[in-house]
Parts: C-alpha cells; structure tokens; sequence
C-alpha cells in the first residue's frame, strides 16, 4: 500500500529550475532515507510532498490520513510552554483541553521528556530537548506519516543516536511511514527501508537500495559494512557529498 506518491514533480525558484520529473513513493509503514548533495532540493521536495510548497509541475498523491513534521531547527514557538508546543496540532485538531493535556503529556513520555520539563519554555530547554519537544509534536496527533527534515544535524553523537532510535521504534509501535532527508549514510542504513538518492541538480531520483534487514535490528558491525560497501564499490553514492559545504574537503 503507498501512503505518498510524487510523480513528475518539478518546481524553479525566481525562474531557475530546482527540481525536475521527480517521481517517489513511499509505502505504508515504510521508512525512506532521501540523501543527496547539499542544494540538490531536497528540502524543496519535502515541502513539495508536505504541502507547504504547490510544485509547478507534477502531482503529489497522498494516500495517508494526518502527517508531522520535523525540521532541522525545533521551530518550536518561544512564547509556549513545552506541553503547548507539543498539543499544538492537538488545538488544531479541536480536541478538549484535558485530552490535549493527557496526550501531550504521554507523547513527551514517548521522547524521554520529564513532566516537569513541560512547563518551561523553549528557551529553558537545552538544544536536545527542544528537539525532543518538535519530535513528541509531530507525534501527538498520531500521524500515519512523518517528514523529516536533517532533524538530527546538530545534535551530538549520543543524542542522535538515542533519536534514531526512538524513531524507529515509533515508527513500529505506531506503524508511521517516513520521507527521512540526511547527510549521514549511516543514519540512513540505521533508520531506513530503503535509501533514495536525488541526483545533484534536482534532476529525479538517480538510484534507490532496499537495505538489507530491518531497521532497528541492524547491529553497528552491519551498518559499517553496509555504509563501506556502498562508499567503496556502489557507483551510486559516489556524489552524495559532493558540494557539501557543511563537509571539509
Ligand atoms: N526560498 C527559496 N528561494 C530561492 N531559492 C531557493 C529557496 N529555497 C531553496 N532555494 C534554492 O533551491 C536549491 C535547492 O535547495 P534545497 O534547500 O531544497 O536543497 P537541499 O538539498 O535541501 O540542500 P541542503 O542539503 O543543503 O539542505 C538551492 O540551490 C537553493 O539555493
Ligand atoms: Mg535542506
């Protein structure tokens, strides 16, 4: 079953073309990692997919119920507490103040947040913990699918790890499908069915891996010898860190 099919997609920025016949789909359930170059688009493609963006070509089909959302930042809003932030979607939604605040509190449960962590306000929380407030937000409504934008860029190794983690046991427990956009080749093989790769110039997807095992059951040895196998001998990820800025040479 596919919970989202872009087909075609094409979109320019002021005139200059971003992306061009893109065609992805993901399954229900499913969990794509999207990587590619740094300004190859595909930000501009998971907005594209979100909604937030009408491409000017091609057709996003959306099979899925509710999504969330993960951005690189929290962009959580600095004048609500933690508890707001994350039944945000749930006021949205139009459900009673005292169910807000018993789902809020059991999805900040879910990403290791304490109760009294829920009162404060962004700005009292440490950068990792905004980050689980975003994530416990894009979870509240119980969405069936989730976009992720590099969520994890600027954490640090463990906390990554620790939200790569609670990723793919969310998306098992409550069976979300996934768009994962990343840098990292081994998040990638960590969190992902399968990978996608964005040719360098928004120009479709060039090439796609289904990754061998199941997320969350892959040990550390196997995503090494995996994202080894890939870098060494898989002419498809040749490019995948080329024009990163963000990369020393
Ligand atoms: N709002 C905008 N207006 C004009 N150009 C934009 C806008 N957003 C993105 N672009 C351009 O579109 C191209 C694709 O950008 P996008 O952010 O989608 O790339 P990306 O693959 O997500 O890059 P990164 O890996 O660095 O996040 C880039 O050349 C970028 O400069
Ligand atoms: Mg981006």
């Amino acid at each position: 079953m596919t919970a989202l099919r872009l087909s075609g997609i094409g979109h320019a920025y002021l005139g200059r073309t971003v992306l061009d016949r893109v065609d992805l789909a993901v399954g229900a359930g499913e969990i794509v990692a999207l990587v590619g170059p740094s300004g190859c688009g595909k930000s501009t493609l998971i907005h594209v997919a979100a909604g937030i963006v009408q491409p000017l070509r091609g057709h996003v089909d959306i099979r899925y119920v509710r999504h969330g959302m993960v951005f690189q930042e929290p962009r959580l809003m600095p004048w609500a507490t933690a508890r707001a932030n994350i039944a945000y979607p749930l006021r949205l939604a139009r459900i009673g103040r005292k169910d807000r605040r018993m789902r809020a509190e059991a999805t900040a449960r879910r990403v290791s947040l304490e109760v009294e962590d829920l009162d404060k306000f962004p700005i009292e929380l440490s950068g990792g913990m905004r980050q689980r407030v975003a994530i416990a937000r894009a979870l509240s409504n119980q969405p069936d699918f989730i976009f992720f934008d590099e969520p994890f860029t600027a954490l640090d190794v463990a906390l990554k790890r620790r939200m790569q983690d609670l990723v793919i046991s969310a998306s098992q427990e409550a069976s979300f499908g996934a768009l994962f956009v990343t840098h990292d080749l081994f998040e990638a093989v960590r969190i992902a069915h399968r990978i996608a790769v964005m040719e360098a110039h928004g120009q479709g997807i060039v090439g796609e891996r289904w990754i061998n095992g199941v997320p969350g059951e892959r040990t550390d040895r196997q995503i090494f010898e995996i994202v080894t196998r890939y870098l060494a001998e898989d002419g498809l990820f040749r490019h995948v860190n080329d024009v990163d800025e963000r990369r020393p040479p």
